[in-house]
């Protein structure tokens, strides 16, 4: 069925071969074979991006919607971003020492989100998160941390695990989990282990995991119960803050304000950034020498000025467009009702979730009602075979995304969401005549 796309990709084919020789499976993060390994193909291997799309190597052009994991939500190669990067690389770009662009960074993300009373800079998200529980561990001088099924805080050992479905046990790690939009299930977890419990990760928006917004009671009844119990609750934020308004949407858009929050993503302008910061006598304990503190940060790519440049014009033309959110987010909203219309008219098994501009699309092998749902019923229904064959179509039809699609930026026109539709009606009646 990937004829064509094999066809026409024969310079990402030959590099795919070069890289099963040097890679682990073939890549360099898991994601990003598009899922065309699994039925025999390869990635596309993109060489230029600009606004909406992405050209691979042969030339192809591809609508994006992975848009750098997320991250570009003013499109690739925003002139300002490039200018500012430039422009920072005529005067060498790294030296391992403070620089202006940091505290500028800093200070345009506390004013935006002013409960991130004081923080630090890391390269990933991963790493934020990865310090935001050894914050949380030295503050309550407890171990464990709990998160959800199929959350996703980037691939460190504290938080790496039951990230995908059936989400077996690992002996690896030692966390303890729930169910997102599940009270009952959170209620279990705080009654079984709450008063061993450091701190409760979460998305307040998921993400990976299923792209869920919250029922009303979740955040908050996580909220009261840590509070109840001395742990601390950290919204990850790597994926939500300043795609959907700008800002968090942690207290905005739901009235719960964490203890700590992680950022990343949007905030480094598609450059390596992990944020931690939130309560200041908890992020006391990151300064050296602090009482009661231990060894927190470190890296030697940490507030590389790249990545502050990038950051900080990011926020500032996302701050002029801050009135554009709410037709950015209406556009996603139009955008999974038509898809999941077009799911229901073809009888192909699959759902269309999300908020705002951030959509995900999965294969199910069984029907899952309606929502409001669980990251668990996600879990259990979703159709690997079936989503790996829909992944790699729509590719071949032009569309480059993960976890079905991605996000949208504002350079997607409304050209490119009808470009979407027919690619994915395309790929779900070849499915569905198999
Ligand atoms: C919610 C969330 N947290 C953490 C991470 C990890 O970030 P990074 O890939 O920069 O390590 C991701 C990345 O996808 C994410 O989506």
């Amino acid at each position: 069925m990937l004829d064509r796309y094999k066809k026409r990709t024969p310079k990402s084919g030959a590099l795919w071969k070069r890289a099963v020789s040097v890679f682990a499976g073939g890549i360099n993060h898991n994601i990003r074979t598009f899922c065309l390994d699994r039925v025999g193909a390869y990635p596309p291997y993109i060489a230029r991006g600009e606004g909406a799309y992405v050209w691979d190597v042969d030339g192809n052009r591809y609508v994006d919607w992975w848009m750098t994991h997320y991250s570009q939500i003013l499109g690739h190669n925003n002139p300002r971003v490039r200018e500012a990067l430039i422009n920072r690389l005529q005067n060498g770009h790294h030296f391992g020492a403070p620089n202006e662009e940091q505290v500028v960074l800093a200070e345009k993300i506390r004013k935006a989100i002013p409960y991130m009373e004081m923080m630090r800079f890391c390269s990933t998200g991963a790493e934020a998160t990865m310090y935001a529980v050894r914050l949380a561990r030295l503050f309550t001088k407890k171990k464990l941390v709990a998160k959800v099924y199929g959350g996703w805080h980037g691939g460190n050992d504290t938080v790496g695990y039951h990230v995908s479905f059936p989400y077996n046990d690992d002996p690896f790690y030692d966390g303890v989990t729930f169910n997102y939009n599940d009270i009952d299930s959170a209620r279990e977890m705080f009654k079984k282990f709450g008063r061993d419990l450091a701190a409760v990760i979460v998305e307040p928006i998921l993400g990976a995991g299923g792209a869920l917004p919250p029922i009303p009671e979740f955040l908050p009844f996580l909220r009261e119960e840590t509070n109840r119990l001395g742990a601390l609750l950290i919204f990850d934020e790597i994926i939500s803050a300043f795609r959907f308004r700008y800002g968090s949407v942690g207290e905005a858009l739901f009235n719960v304000r964490p203890d700590l929050t992680t950022l990343g993503k949007i905030a480094g302008g598609g450059m390596h950034l992990g944020v931690y910061g939130g309560r200041e006598d908890v992020m006391a304990l990151a300064a050296p020498r602090a009482e009661g503190g231990r060894w927190v940060g470190g890296g030697t790519f940490s507030s590389h000025p790249l990545s502050m440049v990038a950051g900080s014009v990011t926020l500032d033309e996302l701050k002029k467009r801050n009135n554009q959110y709410e037709h950015l987010n209406k556009v996603g909203d139009g955008f999974r009702d038509r898809t999941n219309t077009l799911f229901r008219d073809y009888g192909y098994d699959a759902i269309s979730t999300g908020f705002g501009s951030l959509v995900y699309l999965s294969c199910l092998h069984k029907d899952i009602g309606n929502p409001p749902y669980t990251s668990y019923t996600i879990g259990q229904a979703f159709d690997h075979e079936q989503m790996n064959m829909f992944q790699s179509l729509l590719t071949q039809e032009g569309v480059l995304g993960y976890h079905g699609l991605g996000a949208l930026s504002f350079s997607h026109s409304e050209s490119d969401i009808e470009f979407t539709l027919s690619a994915i009606e395309r790929v779900i009646s070849a499915l569905s005549s198999d």
